[in-house]
């Protein structure tokens, strides 16, 4: 336990994010600064939750969240990831008018449920790959990473159970369906990998967004609604930002399935072209198949039959862009970034906070990684 906490302190992890960040620098008053606010404030309660977990788990959380490397020491090449989920948990209890700081353990409960799953998918996709550096399952071997992410799992339910003063049981409550959401999403997105393209039984935009909205959607949709269930929020206020989140969500995925295809390994930190060789049904080929035409029936031909090469995933991409893939998902996901301004403002929310949700919302769909 003692080389853990001795890792953990929060000086070794101090403005890890901000110099890790392969995206433009922090500015005073710009969606990356809200975010780097939101995330000191969080930081020591985080280090202090992942420093409560059995020493070899925690060794590899924070491994995970670029704390620290294989051998447990600082790593420079470690990011801490994008910390939206934590800024929505700050941004959902002042946007009610309350203290960030009252959202602290529902921000640590979704960082460490994200992080949880994260190590769980890694194994499920067989991404070897994750920000940058190997996966954890890769690192320290695949049992390992499944009790790494049972372990944060435990600690995300625990400390929202502890921490939560009295609006605990309703917190609890509202991570609990999320949890079930996040497997059962997950659960669809593993059967539409052995689902046919086209024809009877193919994936269809609806499923697909019925998939996403609970793997990725439900807890962003959480991680709002936590700061509001803390902040002391009306029922009503607390639904508005559980939807304007999984709507963020969907626009959120649409934007991860570009980047699985388009996007830059280096900037990404993430395999390229493992959804397509793997048959990951994402929305830029599902809407890609719709279009008709020569490319769509090209590229329904060539994933007929597993483009699992290099060069044929390649070939896949191009018939994905020519099809209109590309620009159909980056169209859903302005959409979804629309419904989800369009719940914020059904909400009685503060200016400032509101101002800075959507500042945040446009973050997410502007990311390169
Ligand atoms: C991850 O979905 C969803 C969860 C971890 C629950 P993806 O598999 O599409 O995400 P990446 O691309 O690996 O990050
Ligand atoms: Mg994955
Ligand atoms: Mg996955």
């Amino acid at each position: 336990m003692q080389a853990t906490s001795v890792r953990l302190s929060a000086a070794s992890t101090g403005d890890r994010a901000s110099r890790s960040q392969p995206t433009a620098p922090v500015h005073e008053g710009s969606a990356a600064g809200l975010v780097e606010r939101c995330r000191a404030l969080v930081r020591p309660a985080l280090v202090e939750a992942v420093g409560r977990l059995h020493p070899w788990t925690g060794e590899m959380a924070a491994y995970a969240l670029g704390w620290a490397d294989t051998t447990g020491r600082p790593d420079p090449g470690g990011s801490e990831g994008k910390g939206v989920r934590q800024a929505l948990a700050v941004l959902g209890a002042e946007s009610v008018g309350a203290d960030g700081s009252i959202a602290v353990p529902g921000a640590v409960a979704v960082e460490l449920v994200h992080t949880f799953s994260l190590l769980h998918d890694d194994i499920m996709d067989g991404d070897a790959l994750r920000r940058q550096r190997p996966a954890v399952w890769k690192a320290y071997g695949t049992g390992p990473a499944v009790l790494a992410g049972d372990a944060l799992l435990a600690q995300a339910v625990g400390t929202l159970a502890e921490a939560g003063g009295g609006h605990a049981a309703a917190a609890v409550r509202c991570l609990s369906g999320t949890l079930s959401a996040l497997v059962s999403g997950q659960a669809e997105d593993l059967r539409f990998e052995h689902r046919p393209w086209s024809g009877t039984g193919a994936v269809g935009p609806e499923e697909y967004r019925s998939m996403a909205a609970r793997k990725t959607g439900a807890l962003l949709g959480c991680a709002i609604a936590l700061g509001a269930v803390l902040g002391g929020a009306p029922e009503a206020t607390v639904g508005a930002l559980d939807r304007a989140g999984r709507h963020l969500g969907l626009a959120f995925q649409a934007v991860d399935d570009v980047l699985g295809i388009w996007g830059d390994p280096a900037v990404t930190g993430k395999p390229v072209h493992a959804d397509l060789r793997r048959g990951k049904k994402t929305y830029p080929v599902l809407a890609a198949l719709t279009g008709g035409g020569a490319a769509a029936r090209e590229l329904e031909a060539l994933l007929g039959s597993a483009p699992e090469d290099a060069e044929a995933a390649a070939r896949a991409a191009t018939l994905v862009e020519e099809a209109g893939g590309r620009s159909a998902t980056r169209e859903e996901a302005l959409r979804q970034r629309d419904l989800a301004h369009r719940a914020l403002s059904a909400a009685p929310l503060t200016r400032a906070a509101a101002r800075e949700l959507d500042a945040l919302f446009t973050h997410v769909l502007d990311r390169t990684w």
